[in-house]
């Protein structure tokens, strides 16, 4: 059977464990090393990731070994991304587990490991960085152990110094099972990623199950439920290379002038428009944003600019959400959902870099749900909506259950940020003699802000975090309004429990004090749970205009000042007679 030559699997690792490294030792040893120096060049364009060290987007390709097709389906590497991790996984039969030889297994791994676990993968596991002189494979096989997987299949190696590899192909050729699938069945195939292109629109990366696509067919998305005719099939070799069919077990693209990335997002399932399917594929979810700001210009002239270029970033991001929205303090701009503090940061560096946009970003937050006193149900995305006390029955907010990697000697430190943070915690195991895992609940609101960073300093760097979300509970919040100048800014309200409110409310006016430049007259910081004053600060006046002195001084001069000027107003507001700067709206994520 045509099946039987092909092999579907992807590489399951902690960030800097080798997976990239271990990829290029494939490609030279399919001699694909021509192709993947056009790959380099072609990645090279996405500096975005290489600064980030993260991999955002997907990489695939097609091994020939040994007579047999090897299809490598890369995952993206951060929790913000979980659900195109489980997609990609869907679309492997095995899963190769690299693991550094000196690190052992992560956090972040394990949630892979049950990921591929849920989706019946086999597990190769191969110990990474052997060439290390502090190596000690046999903690990582006590390690394996405690996962389930038999240590003594796990192959030793160094994917610096190409040790091992042909071994770990061979394991995906013995190991893992060719895919199943007959080329006469209605056609299923599973989209697990996708590229934008803007002549040839969204091209779908997928895996072929059922069934065959080629040229021509008329296809049918099953979740958009739109028709589209095929224009082109191919595989990655990484570069897209035409074929005349997808069958049975294949992983490639199509193209099929999809304009729209609404209509073919991760997790369709592809189907003839004829013979259809008679299910999707499981496991399609709509993917839904969980956390949310507001995006504005900082010069109100660039809101149409700012609408076309969230249009044009949507085309490609299935995830991100916008529509506009007004505040009296920042003007028009819009609210939008974004699957994670990272997946945010990514596009508000991509609205300032590829768009030119100075932008003026409020602090992220979740969406609250309010049981209001005449029945009703509202869901509250931006926090200066969140209705009064007296209107309120209660309140619910999102929780997550995170789970935490810990070096022994930071355990108390993490338990007491968590307890800090509202965590509730749930269980506590030992991943070695070295390292434990910690299972807290936690509400969404508080890891958005700056818990991630805390983390990571009362642990040396070492604590891992991943988290998954559970579900919304009741809790006791409040609207902590922010007055500057005696007048509310909108943009600066937050919702926040209520028996920490006023220390929240001292803690933020600390750091606007800080942030806010001072003016030529005193500025009044004023913090307010309804209309009680809870905290205030102020802002000493500047004691001389220091642009006094230019007037009648010499031209070039004046012009310097003037462009300098221009500079400092970049990323800066003003509100009634106040300049309030970006940073001013991150201080309301300030806790003490
Ligand atoms: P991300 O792309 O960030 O997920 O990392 P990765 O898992 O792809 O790791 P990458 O291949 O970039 O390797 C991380 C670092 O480890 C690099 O500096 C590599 O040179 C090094 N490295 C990878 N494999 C080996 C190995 O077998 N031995 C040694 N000594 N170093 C290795």
């Amino acid at each position: 059977k045509d099946t039987e030559k092909k092999r579907n699997f992807c590489i399951i690792a902690h960030i800097d464990h080798g997976k990239s490294t271990l990829a290029d030792r494939f490609l030279e040893r399919t001699n694909m090393v021509e192709e993947r120096e056009m790959k380099d060049q072609f990645l090279d364009s996405m500096d975005l990731e290489r600064e980030k060290g993260i991999t955002i987007k997907a990489q695939t390709i097609t091994l020939p070994y040994r007579g047999h097709n090897l299809n490598l389906i890369d995952t993206p590497g951060h929790v913000d991304f979980t659900y195109e991790v489980s997609r990609s996984l869907a679309a492997c039969e095995g899963a190769l587990l690299v693991v550094d030889a000196v690190q052992g297994v992560e956090a972040q791994t394990l949630a892979n490991v049950y990921l591929a676990r849920e989706n019946d993968l086999k597990i190769i596991p191969v110990i990474n960085k052997m060439d290390l002189p502090q190596a000690d494979a046999q903690s990582v096989k006590e390690q394996l152990i405690e996962l389930e997987i038999e240590p003594d299949d796990a192959i030793l190696a160094s994917a610096k110094e190409g040790r091992g590899i042909d071994e770990i192909l061979d394991a995906i050729i013995e190991e893992i099972p060719a895919p199943q699938g007959g080329i006469d069945n209605p056609t299923q195939a599973l989209v697990f990623d996708s590229a934008y292109d803007s002549y040839r629109g969204v091209i779908p990366h997928l895996r072929v199950f059922e069934g065959d696509i080629s040229a021509g067919d008329e296809i049918k998305l099953m979740a958009s439920g739109k028709n589209y005719e095929v224009e082109e099939v191919g595989i990655f070799t990484p570069r897209m290379k035409e074929t005349d069919y997808l069958k049975p077990g294949d992983v490639g693209y199509l193209i099929a002038n999809i304009k729209n990335i609404r209509n073919c997002r991760v997790g369709e399932t592809i189907t003839e428009a004829q013979n259809s399917a008679e299910s999707p594929l499981p496991g399609y979810r709509e993917i839904k944003p969980m956390v949310f700001s507001g995006l504005y210009p900082s010069d109100n002239d660039d809101y149409s600019l700012l609408e076309q270029a969230l249009e044009k970033l949507q085309l490609n991001d299935a995830a991100l959400r916008y529509e506009s929205e007004s505040s009296s303090a920042l003007g028009y701009g819009f609210r939008c959902g974004f699957l994670g503090l990272l997946h945010m940061e990514v596009v508000q560096e991509r609205l300032e870099r590829e768009y030119d946009i100075d932008l003026i970003t409020t602090a992220p937050s979740v969406i609250y749900k309010v049981v209001k006193t005449d029945g009703e149900t509202a869901k509250i995305e931006n926090p200066s909506h969140f209705p009064p006390k007296n209107e309120i029955e209660w309140v619910e907010e999102p929780y997550v259950r995170a789970e935490l990697g810990v070096p022994e000697e930071h355990i108390g430190a993490v338990m007491e940020l968590c307890e800090n943070n509202r965590g509730e915690f749930e269980e506590m195991n030992f991943l070695d003699r070295q390292r434990v895992i910690l299972n807290y609940e936690i509400p969404m609101s508080e890891i958005i802000t700056d818990f991630f960073d805390r983390l990571k300093s009362c642990s040396q760097g070492y604590a891992t975090l991943d988290y998954e979300q559970i579900g919304y509970r009741e809790s006791d919040l409040v609207k902590l309004d922010i007055l500057v100048n005696k007048e509310q800014v909108d943009a600066l309200s937050l919702v926040v429990p209520r028996d920490v409110a006023e220390k929240r409310g001292r803690a933020i006016l600390k750091k606007l004090k800080d942030e806010i430049p001072r003016q030529l007259f005193e500025i009044p910081l004023q913090a307010s749970i309804g209309s009680n004053i809870v905290a205030r600060e102020d802002i000493p006046a500047h004691k001389k205009d220091v642009t006094e002195g230019l007037y009648g001084g010499d031209f070039t001069r004046k012009r310097k000042q003037l462009e300098k000027q221009k500079e400092g107003k970049k990323r800066m507001k003003k509100v009634g007679s106040v300049n309030i700067p970006q940073k001013a709206f991150m201080a309301v994520l300030e806790k003490d």
